[in-house]
């Protein structure tokens, strides 16, 4: 499955919208069922509305009715596998914090938890609501 996951973000990294920074990213994310979703990033000429490779994936798999994971694999530049934004740490813990996170580069890889990577989320507990993120 880390071949799969690895060649489907590769293959979105290919579609990368990425005219400003030039860093071509993709992600591919793995359902407890075993499907997978990719993304890749998508900038904009308004920099600040760029969407992250992560955050698209997370977004296509939740629109196609799965919100249940257990890999990401980021593929980008770099030799050693870049580290996810801020933004997408907060958003991938919104679906669990044992999601599995491995970012491939030229030279290695680095893995990581959610919960390694971003231990004290915003959540739905701080809204005062029960986590409604793993019901499908
Ligand atoms: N980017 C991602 O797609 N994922 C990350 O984890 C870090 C950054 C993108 C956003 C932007 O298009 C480019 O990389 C440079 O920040």
């Amino acid at each position: 499955m880390m071949e799969e996951l690895t060649r489907a973000a590769h293959e979105a990294r290919l579609h990368a919208y990425a005219p400003y920074s030039g860093l071509r990213v993709g992600a591919a994310l793995e359902t407890e069922s075993g499907r997978i979703f990719a993304g890749c990033n998508v900038e904009n000429a308004s920099y600040g509305l760029t969407n992250c490779a992560e955050r698209v994936a997370v977004g296509a798999a939740v629109a196609a009715g799965f919100r249940r994971f257990r890999r990401l694999v980021i593929v980008a530049d770099g030799e050693r596998g870049l580290a996810p934004c801020g933004a997408c740490r907060q958003v991938l813990a919104e679906f669990g914090s044992g999601l599995e996170v491995v970012s491939v580069g030229s030279d290695g890889q680095r893995r990581w938890t959610v919960e390694q990577l971003y231990p004290e989320p915003f959540s739905e507990a701080d809204l005062g609501r029960e986590s409604d993120a793993g019901s499908r």
